[in-house]
């Protein structure tokens, strides 16, 4: 297939799948609830869960029907853990907009979500497949994996130190294990043998890690209005992010200390007025320390690992399309 296909084939999954994650939104309310879950399943997200869950159910065999209601779920309960992650990282934006908590308020944002989680287990099981019960099981471990991760990330704020070991786990935790469900649930809902799903899996924990330390990498070098998310947020929450603990273990003497002051917690928030330059300092000690260039090559690396699983299952258009997903998440700008 050429880029131009490809490109096509994703544009149509992503329209699939825009419109099924608003189709069962039909009550006008609660009002601030319903509103609620309409702007936040109705915004503009890249889709990538549901479109590897298909592509991965087709690479086996499977067809597009057979994986279509996981996938709805699977980006539903993906919402639903930004809706809360917005919250817990203070954040006033998300794909160009106002998030639910500043557009409403706290209660509001925590009952869209738990009512999106809702959603996505309603539609989850819709699915027509002989391993519903796995699915489900499958299903449910990320969601529970995914608040493990959660707490890990809040753990982790402003303390120092934390090690490239405690980061991959966290990052393996809130990000990777609900992309490396997706491709395991898109092989078992095309009743792929377990070598198969096994390689799908390890594809998806692969992408999904060097898709979280790419989201790392953007905070500080994407231009706002392409990511739709404010730039430098992580820095001026104190997040514990791949470039933290990288520039940490490169920078020296003074430089070292600076960061090290920049990045711990402090007693009150930093004021609006001085986040510009906390953001812009923190920024160039990144880039003097190589901890960029480290991001950059660590994400390479990890897809190129991604990739290299999918060598166990057949060539096919799904399985390159795999591949081409993979590739597009490294060049990405939002
Ligand atoms: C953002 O996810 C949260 C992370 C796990 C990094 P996406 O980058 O997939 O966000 P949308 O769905 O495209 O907006
Ligand atoms: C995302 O981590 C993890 C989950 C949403 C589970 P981030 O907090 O880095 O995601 P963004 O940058 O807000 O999208
Ligand atoms: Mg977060
Ligand atoms: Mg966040
Ligand atoms: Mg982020």
């Amino acid at each position: 297939m050429t880029t131009e296909q490809f490109n096509r084939r994703y544009l149509y999954l992503r329209r699939l799948i825009d419109a099924r994650l608003v189709s069962g939104l039909k009550n006008s309310e609660p009002r601030d609830l319903m509103q609620g879950s309409r702007y936040v399943l109705a915004a503009p997200g890249k889709r990538v869960r549901p479109i590897l869950m298909i592509l991965s159910c087709e690479a086996v065999g499977g067809r597009v029907k057979d994986a279509i209601d996981a996938a709805v779920a699977i980006e539903m309960l993906h919402n639903f853990t930004l809706v809360h992650d917005d919250v817990m990282d203070n954040a006033p934006s998300r794909r160009g907009r106002a998030t639910v908590h500043t557009k409403w308020n706290l209660n509001n944002a925590i009952l869209v979500g738990d009512v999106i989680l809702g959603l996505a287990y309603r539609t989850f099981l819709k699915s027509k497949t002989n391993n519903i019960r796995r699915a489900t099981e499958i299903f449910t471990e990320s969601f529970i994996e995914v608040c493990e991760g959660q707490a890990f990330d809040l753990e982790y704020e402003h303390r120092p130190n934390i090690s490239p070991r405690e980061y991959s786990r966290m990052i393996s935790k809130k990000t990777g294990k609900l992309i490396a469900s997706a491709t395991e649930l898109g092989a078992i809902l095309g009743n792929a043998t377990p070598k198969q799903t096994e390689a799908l899996r390890s594809f998806g924990r692969h992408v999904g890690r060097a898709f979280q330390i790419q989201d790392d990498l953007l905070d500080v070098v994407a231009n706002e209005k392409d990511l739709g998310k404010k730039i430098g947020g992580d820095i001026v929450e104190g997040k514990t992010t791949f470039l933290l603990v990288h520039a940490l273990r490169r920078s020296r003497g003074a430089e070292k200390a600076r960061l090290r002051k920049l990045t711990t917690r402090r007693a009150t928030p930093v004021a609006f007025r001085h986040q510009r330059q906390l953001v812009k300092e923190v920024t160039s000690i990144y880039e003097r320390s190589g901890a960029i260039e480290a991001a950059r090559t660590q994400i390479r690396q990890e897809t190129v690992a991604g990739v290299s699983a999918l060598d166990a299952l057949a060539p096919s258009n799904s399985r390159a399309m795999l591949e081409w997903v993979s590739a597009m998440l490294v060049r990405r700008t939002y």
